[in-house]
């Protein structure tokens, strides 16, 4: 496909603020297309997340992103450098955590982070000034001398970060930043995160839901290589399910009181001594009003606000069909 110009221009130059910004970005292995011509944008500071499930593309676009992989075709600059003709500026204000947890498995968590400051040529001083400050930041305090190999999942990935912020990049990739971890040691990484935002523009994947709607600025679904939705997880839950979800038990259900519920709400279904409405704006209060003023006795209700699993569903099973 030719590129367009024109629109090519008007993106850039409107966007002139943002940290990452793609156009048309694409990677093919062979005849498999791996990205296919997503556009992005990140506003500076801001925590975004690559939302989508296995093989949809995420680590590929990461590893464009940062100089690791030559894009097949399409664009993207990085807080104003081209990813492939300045490789070198681009190189040096951002870092990436990735997929797998890379740490040297023999040294202390302090050597880890002094190798990391070395590799970077970054002098010792400023570095082991900068490696107990993140240790502080992480929580690592009291390992400081511990092997990593004795380290938890969880710490290690905590770890993993910490030496990916060694640089103090401007922009951090994380690659799957909780993957395999347990849902407590999920939690304590995502606290790290979140201390993180609003100095360094953060883009991370994940496959888990939860973590893209807990953190997250603004989300972009990617699914077989293409985003097929962004936006802010409010919006992103408005605009594609939206549907709140309200189940209520009550002995004298009436045919009135369902037919008159039907007439605002035209999913409503009944089950026994059950009722249950989905709908974008339910009303609750004036439900009840409405059953008891029929003499139905209520004993249990719920709601359910729309969630990120309902977007993701739907936007994936429809590219599938
Ligand atoms: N080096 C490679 N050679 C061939 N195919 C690859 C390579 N890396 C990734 N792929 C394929 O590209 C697709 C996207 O992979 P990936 O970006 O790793 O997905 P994700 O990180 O979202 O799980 C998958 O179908 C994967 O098999
Ligand atoms: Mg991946």
């Amino acid at each position: 496909m030719k590129p367009d110009f024109e629109n090519k221009k008007n993106f850039f130059n409107l966007n002139n603020n943002n940290a990452i910004q793609t156009f048309n970005l694409t990677k093919k292995f062979g005849n498999r297309t791996a990205v296919n011509s997503i556009n992005l944008a990140i506003q500076r500071g801001e925590i975004f997340a690559l939302l989508g499930p296995n093989g949809a593309g995420k680590t590929t676009t990461i590893k464009m992103l940062c100089c690791l992989l030559k894009p097949t075709a399409g664009e993207a600059v990085i807080m104003g450098y081209d990813i492939e003709k300045e490789q070198l500026s681009v190189k040096q204000i951002i870092n990436i955590s990735p997929q797998e947890t890379a740490v040297a498995r023999n040294l202390t968590i302090m050597e880890n982070l002094l190798l990391m400051g070395g590799v970077y040529g970054i002098n010792k001083h400023e570095t082991k000034t900068k490696a107990q400050e993140l240790i502080e930041l992480f929580g690592l305090s009291s390992r400081t001398k511990e092997l990593a190999k004795k380290l938890s999942g969880g710490m290690q990935r905590r770890l993993n970060l910490a030496m990916a912020l060694i640089t103090n990049p401007q922009v951090l990739f994380l690659d799957e930043p909780t993957l395999g971890l347990d849902p407590q040691a999920r939690k304590a990484v995502w606290i790290q995160i979140e201390k993180l935002k609003g100095n360094t523009t953060i883009f991370l994947t994940t496959h888990y839901l939860e973590e893209a709607d807990a953190l997250a600025d603004h989300i972009a679904i990617i699914h077989q290589g293409k985003i097929v939705a962004q936006g802010s997880p409010a919006f992103l839950k408005e605009s594609y399910s939206g549907k709140q979800t309200m189940m209520i038990k009550a002995s004298g259900i009436t045919d009135k009181i369902i037919n008159t519920l039907k007439e605002k709400y035209p999913d409503v279904r009944k089950s026994d001594n059950q009722i249950i409405i989905q709908a974008k704006d339910l009303d609750f209060e004036s439900i009840v009003d409405l059953m008891r003023g029929e003499g139905a006795k209520i004993k249990w209700l719920s709601m359910k606000e729309p969630s990120l699993d309902d977007v993701f569903l739907k936007l994936t099973a429809e590219e599938k069909n």
